[in-house]
């Protein structure tokens, strides 16, 4: 078991360079099923999903190739549609494969998709949207068998919620689906502008992606893009070390992240009273001295406050002065980072979708586990500016969305390693 050791209270001084996104990678991953032929990837993060993503391409039969940021992916040779349970169980992403594999192969096999617990996560806007598209779908025993006998055909969607991961698989089903599809009310997060540019680079005919009417008008096949395709930078990993800088003190300057990709997110360092400044493509922040409160949080989808920062911008807010309300409106379950971070001294109530902050003087470090991901970035914030030693397991959960998160903050002075218990 790993686990990490931070000792708190040392400002981060420095630059640090923003990874790849986690949430653009992965459909992008999906989508290279649709390619003949051999993709090139850049600015891949090295994160443990993206790692289960070309486990998951390897299985049905393709070719990668991972060396750091780079990476290739030649789907000619898939032979199987099926993915297995301990694949599907890895990430929740891999739910995206079926869009892919029914446009590729007209079939797949595959069972419920894990990835952290929220809450409640049903995948029942994606399973009706494919029946829409012509696609049998039987349920049994935990396995999915998805079946086009016609192939898949494009029509209307109009989403009851603007799902990210339904707006996904919709758009990789349609792309080499017969005819037009239709998703409105789609989402319009930067990661689905992402997958659209992937698939447009392969040829596919798909307008108002970043709206929230997306138009695709369905091609035979999909060749891979000419250069390599580059994944956009991951704006909660950038949010994640604006954190760590507020939540520690000191002076950062975060290179290459897409500040408007974050501009629900920087008003809320801004109120709590960090100088930022937004240089082209860098973010800027400098903290000293006492937090203050922020407005109510409401976590809402692009372009509102993400849901995916809501845990991580409740560590710097549990010392600041005065009171921050969070309402959580995408997820039930997602304040399961309170617990730990009461035990490290803050004062938090959560209940349903609110949590009620009570900005305390400081906290003080504790052994904690991570309970998901981004809950586990929070702890690690916190336990940057808490006094003393904090040891945290379940870092599985972080290693899942941040390349190498001690390294990137030793390089910025904080006090953090790595350890391994038997
Ligand atoms: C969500 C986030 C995304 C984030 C990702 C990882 C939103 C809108 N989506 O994407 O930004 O990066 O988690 O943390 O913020 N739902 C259904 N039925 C479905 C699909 C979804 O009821 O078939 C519900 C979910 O339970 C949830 C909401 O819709 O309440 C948002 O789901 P969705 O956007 O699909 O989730 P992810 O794709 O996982």
């Amino acid at each position: 078991m790993q686990k990490l050791i931070i000792e708190g209270g040392t400002p981060l001084f420095g630059e640090i360079n923003t990874q790849g996104s986690k949430n653009a990678v992965l459909p992008v991953l999906a989508a290279c099923v649709l390619c003949e032929g051999q993709v090139f990837l850049k600015n891949c993060p090295c994160i443990s999903d993206r790692y289960a993503a070309a486990r998951i391409l390897s299985a049905l039969g393709a070719k990668t190739h991972s060396e750091q940021g780079m990476m290739s992916a030649d789907c000619q040779s898939i032979t199987s549609c099926e993915i297995g349970m301990g694949l599907m169980k890895a990430m929740r992403s891999s739910i995206i494969f079926m869009g892919a594999l029914l446009g590729r192969m007209g079939e797949c096999t595959l069972c419920y998709p894990g990835g952290c617990n929220l809450g409640p996560r049903p995948i029942d806007m994606h399973i009706a949207a494919m029946k829409k598209m012509g696609v049998q779908i039987s349920d049994e025993h935990g396995f999915i068998s998805c079946k086009a006998p016609d192939g898949l055909k494009g029509c209307t969607h109009s989403l009851s919620f603007p799902s990210v991961g339904a707006t996904e698989n919709i758009m990789l089903a349609a792309v080499c689906a017969e005819g037009e599809t239709v998703i409105s009310n789609a989402a319009r997060e930067p990661e689905i502008c992402c997958l659209g540019d992937f698939l447009r680079a392969c040829g596919a005919k798909i307008i108002g992606d970043g709206g929230g009417r997306i138009v695709i008008e369905g091609v035979g096949r999909l060749m891979p893009p000419s250069e390599p395709f580059e994944i956009i930078p991951d704006r909660i990993a950038a949010a994640t070390y604006l954190s760590a800088a507020a939540c520690a003190g000191g002076e950062l300057l975060i290179r290459n992240c897409t500040p408007v990709h974050l501009e629900a997110v920087i008003p809320v360092f801004e109120q709590m009273g960090c100088r930022i400044k937004v240089f082209g493509s860098n973010i800027y922040i400098y903290k000293k001295g006492r937090l203050s409160s922020a407005d109510t949080i409401r976590t809402m989808v692009y372009p509102g406050f993400p849901t995916d920062v809501q845990a991580i911008v409740m560590a710097p807010l549990c010392t600041a002065q005065g009171t921050t309300v969070f309402v959580e409106n995408i997820f039930e379950n997602r304040y399961r980072h309170a617990d730990a971070l009461c035990r490290m001294g803050a004062d938090i109530r959560a209940e349903g979708k609110v949590a009620v902050v009570t900005g305390v003087p400081g906290l003080y470090g504790t052994i904690a586990e991570a309970p998901d991901l981004r809950g586990g970035a929070a702890i690690l914030c916190a336990a940057l500016g808490a006094e003393g030693v904090t040891e945290l397991s379940g870092v599985s959960f972080i290693d899942r969305g941040y390349e190498n998160i001690e390294g990137v903050l030793s390089s910025a002075g904080a006090k953090i390693s790595r350890i391994t218990e038997e």
